[in-house]
Parts: structure tokens; sequence; C-alpha cells
């Protein structure tokens, strides 16, 4: 793995080894002086064009635990306000010698054109996707599913394996870069996917995914392990995608009494922010069965031990 990219870089055995030593990494997290020299000497760049609290954060805690010099650069605040290109303002940046740049940004593929730059211009720097338009955002999937490994390992029978398990994954699939990275982790980890949306939030492509569709979430509740509640983007959304609010979370959110619906053991996720009362009710977010607070604690040991495989010499 030179860049991180796509949950599609990732084979079984490689995200089996980013989970555990993302364990490692989640110990550091726990002690009082969080800090470890693995990564001394280098450093990262956080490159975000979009707006992120969970993500931009914990990979700069992430570095910075490591030891890592790590800066943060936004669109808002730098040269790109000014008109200055992505490809200009990635190779300034490469130009000051930096180990690493991880990329947030609208457009869909534009980690992956920094990567053929970089490529082209012989740039030893290596790309970390943190979210790509609609696309990818492979860290959020391999956060995920170290939280929901975790919920696994806690149940009676302490079967930590994805094979067998049913993971929901409920919403606005059609902007969701976190629904495409998890599709591709959890079905390479064995898990079953089914996604669950309106017709009109399905993106065209998916009847080619390796999922099952449904646009009935009563009926699909009662079979899962795992529900994954998708953020609304309002943002992205141009069009009337349903008729109001509330006929939407009538459909399709997460409400009180659809809770009675998950069976014991049954786990609630969201990669955030919520829209609390649209996707999913405060029951359900605050639920004790919910494991969006572990999907952030993840996300720094995650980050950790992606950042420690790409710079460490791992690999
Ligand atoms: N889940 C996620 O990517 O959140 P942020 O937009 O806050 O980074």
């Amino acid at each position: 793995m030179h860049h991180l990219l796509s949950a599609a870089d990732l084979d079984r055995a490689q995200i089996g080894q980013i989970l555990d030593l993302a364990e490692e990494m989640a110990l550091v997290q726990s002690r009082p002086v969080k800090k470890l020299p693995a990564l001394r000497g280098r450093t990262v760049v956080n490159l975000f064009f979009e707006d992120s609290t969970r993500t931009r954060s914990s990979f700069e805690l992430a570095g910075k635990w490591l030891s890592a010099d790590v800066i943060n650069i936004s669109a808002k605040g730098s040269s790109v306000s000014k008109g200055e290109s992505l490809r200009d303002t990635v190779l300034t940046v490469a130009a000051m010698g930096v180990d690493a740049l991880v990329i947030r940004h609208h457009a869909s593929g534009a980690p992956w054109q920094v990567s053929q730059w970089f490529a082209e211009l012989g740039i030893d720097a290596r790309v970390l996707n943190a979210g790509d338009g609609t696309h990818e955002h492979p860290t959020q999937a391999l956060l995920d599913a170290f939280a929901m490994r975790r919920h696994f390992r806690s149940l009676p029978g302490d079967q930590d394996s994805f094979a067998g398990r049913t993971v929901a994954i409920v919403g606005d699939i059609t902007h969701s870069r976190v629904a495409r990275s998890n599709v591709i982790l959890l079905t390479t980890l064995g898990a079953q996917v089914v996604v669950v949306a309106p017709p009109t939030l399905l993106p065209s492509g998916v009847g080619s995914w390796p999922i099952r569709v449904s646009s009935d979430l009563d009926q699909v509740l009662p079979e899962v392990d795992v529900v994954m509640m998708l953020r609304v983007q309002r943002e992205r959304m141009s069009g009337g995608y349903f008729p109001t609010p509330r006929e939407y979370t009538i459909g399709y959110g997460l409400t009180r009494d659809r809770l009675c619906a998950l069976r014991p053991g049954a786990a609630i996720c969201h990669p955030g922010p919520m829209n609390r009362g649209l996707e999913i009710s405060a029951d359900a977010a605050d639920a004790a069965s919910s494991l969006i607070l572990d999907q952030v604690s993840a996300g720094v040991a995650v980050r950790m031990s992606v950042l420690y495989r790409l710079l460490g010499g791992a690999e």
C-alpha cells in the first residue's frame, strides 16, 4: 500500500493488520501521556477543501500522537481562495518536503488525481483520501469496521468475524462516500450488506454492487447485526429527493418506535455529523446500543494505524 485512496486498495489480510495495529494504538489513546516516537521527523499535511470536524481533528491527533509534525491547510485562509488550482496547491505543499498529504475534496477522484501528479513528477509523498466528493472515505470504513469488530467481540460467544453478519446502510446512498467505502470494506471482510433507501436516493449503478437493495426499512431492521444510518446530505441536493423531511423520517428514520424492531445485540452506527430528528432520533443516537462515539474514538486509533503503516516503514 503506497497510498490509501479507496477501500478497494485493501485486501482482507491488510484490513485485519490495520485493525489489529489500531487496537495497539487505542492503548496509547487511553494513556495519560499520549505519545509514541514512531513518526518523529515525518511531516503530515492535512489539506481540507471541505469542512470537517471528526476526520481533520482525528488525523491531526493521530499524527501528533505518533510524533509527526502536522500542519492543517484549509481552502478558507489559503491561496485556494485566491484561485490557486489543486495541482499548484499540492505541488507547492509537496515542494516543502512533506511525507504525507491527507486530502478532503469536494471533487470525486481528487486524491487519485494528486497521486497521479506525484507519480508523474517522481514525488514520493503518500496520499490519503479523507473523503472525496460522493466517491469514497476509506478511513471512515476502517474505523466503522474497528467499532463493529469490538462490538461483535463484546457479544456472548466472542465471535469477532464479519462472516454471517448483516449490516444495513440506510438513507442517502446516492451522495454517500461512506456508503461506497463501507460496501467495499464490509464485503471484503465477508459481511452481507443491504442498502435501504428511497429509489430517489439510490445511485444508478447500485444494481452492480455486491449487496442487497431494499426500500423497506421495517422489513430489514429485524434481521441486521448493525444498522448504519447515513446523513441526509442536503448540501449536495439540488432537487426534491423526498417530499418533506417528515415523510423521510416516517419512511427511513431510525425513530424511537423502530428501535423495538432491532434484535438484542444489534448495534447502531452513524458516521456523523447527524441530523437528529431527521434520519436518526435522539433515542437511537443516545441508545446503549449506539456505537456513534465509539466510531469517533476509533477514528484516532485507526488513523494512527494507517499513518504508521504508510510512513513507519511497515510496507
Ligand atoms: N464522518 C466524517 O467524515 O465526519 P467529518 O465530516 O466531521 O469529518
